[in-house]
C-alpha cells in the first residue's frame, strides 16, 4: 500500500514524539501568590523564574519553538499598578536575560502590538531581537500585548492593502497567503498547547496557528510548573493519536 508523506509522519512511534512547537498560557501567578497571603506581584516575579526553567527544559527535550503568552490585549483592563508592574518586570527581565539567551543559542522574538509599549521597552525589544536573530537552538517567542484576533486582523488588513493597490486579486487570497502574514507564520505550527492555572480556555491566544494543536490543561499554577510538569505534558502529547482528519485505521502502524 503506497504511503503518502502525512501517513509516514503519523507512524513515528508515539512515545518518541516530541512536539516541535509548544505554546503556553502561563496562568495562575496571582492566585498562587494570594494562596500564600502574598501580593499578586510576587507571583509574577516568581513566574519569570519558571520561564527560565521551561526554556531549558524545552532545549533538553529537543523542542524547536516555544511561544509564551506574557500579556494579552485584554490585560490592559487590570488595575493600573499591576499593568505598570508587569511592564517594568518585562523590561528588567529582558535586559537581564538577553545575554544568557544569546549565549545559549536562543533566538528571541516578541509578537504582539509592541507600538503601545513605553519607548524604552520597544527599544529593548528591537535590540534583543537583533542580537539573537541568527541563533537556531530554540526559537523563543514572547507574546506581549498579543491577541489572536488582533493577529488575524493585522494579516487581513495587509492583504486588503495589496488588493487595494491592485497587486493582488481577491480570488488569489488563500489560506497559505494569510498564513504567511500572521505572527510565527514561518515556524512549524504549535502542536502542543499548555495552560496552567486550572482554567480551560484559549483567552485569545494563537487562534489561527492552533487550528490542529493538542490541548493540555493543568491545575498547577504557573510558578509551580516545573520540569516534571513539562515532561508530563510532553508525555501526554506523545500518547495521543493525531489523525488530521484521517480515520484511525488509515494510520498504518510502522
Ligand atoms: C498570568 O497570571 C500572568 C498574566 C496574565 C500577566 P495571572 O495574573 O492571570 O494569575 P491569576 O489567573 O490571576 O491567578
Ligand atoms: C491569559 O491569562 C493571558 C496570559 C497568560 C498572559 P488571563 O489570566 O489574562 O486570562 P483570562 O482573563 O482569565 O481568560
Ligand atoms: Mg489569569
Amino acid at each position: 500500500m503506497p504511503l503518502n508523506s502525512s501517513i509516514i509522519f503519523l507512524t513515528v512511534p508515539e512515545e518518541n514524539r516530541v512536539p516541535r512547537h509548544i505554546a503556553i498560557v502561563m496562568d495562575g501567578n496571582g492566585r498562587w501568590a494570594q494562596r500564600q497571603h502574598r501580593p499578586r506581584f510576587w507571583g509574577h516575579k516568581r513566574g519569570v523564574e519558571r520561564v527560565r526553567s521551561t526554556v531549558e527544559g524545552c532545549i533538553d527535550l529537543g523542542v524547536e519553538a516555544l511561544t509564551l503568552f506574557a500579556f494579552s490585549t485584554e490585560n490592559w483592563k487590570r488595575p493600573e499598578e499591576e499593568v505598570s508592574f508587569l511592564m517594568n518586570l518585562f523590561i528588567s527581565s529582558l535586559s537581564r536575560e538577553v545575554k544568557r539567551l544569546h549565549k545559549n543559542g536562543i533566538r528571541l522574538r516578541i509578537i504582539g502590538e509592541t507600538t503601545q509599549f513605553p519607548e524604552k521597552l520597544q527599544q529593548s525589544i528591537v535590540d534583543a531581537e537583533r542580537l539573537t536573530e541568527n541563533n537556531s537552538r530554540l526559537a523563543l517567542n514572547i507574546a506581549a500585548n498579543y491577541g489572536g484576533r488582533w493577529d488575524i486582523t493585522k494579516a487581513t488588513r495587509h492583504l486588503c492593502q495589496q488588493v487595494a493597490e491592485g497587486r493582488l486579486k481577491p480570488e488569489e487570497v488563500t489560506e497559505s497567503l494569510l498564513q504567511q502574514q500572521v505572527s510565527l507564520g514561518e515556524l512549524p505550527e504549535p502542536d502542543l498547547f499548555i495552560r496552567t492555572g486550572g482554567e480551560q480556555r484559549v483567552s485569545n491566544f494563537l487562534l489561527w496557528q492552533m487550528a490542529y494543536c493538542e490541548f493540555y490543561f493543568t491545575d498547577l499554577y504557573w510558578p509551580e510548573f516545573d520540569r516534571t510538569a513539562l515532561e508530563a505534558a510532553v508525555a501526554s502529547f506523545g500518547r495521543r493519536q493525531r489523525r488530521f482528519g484521517h480515520t484511525g485505521e488509515q494510520l498504518v502502524e510502522s
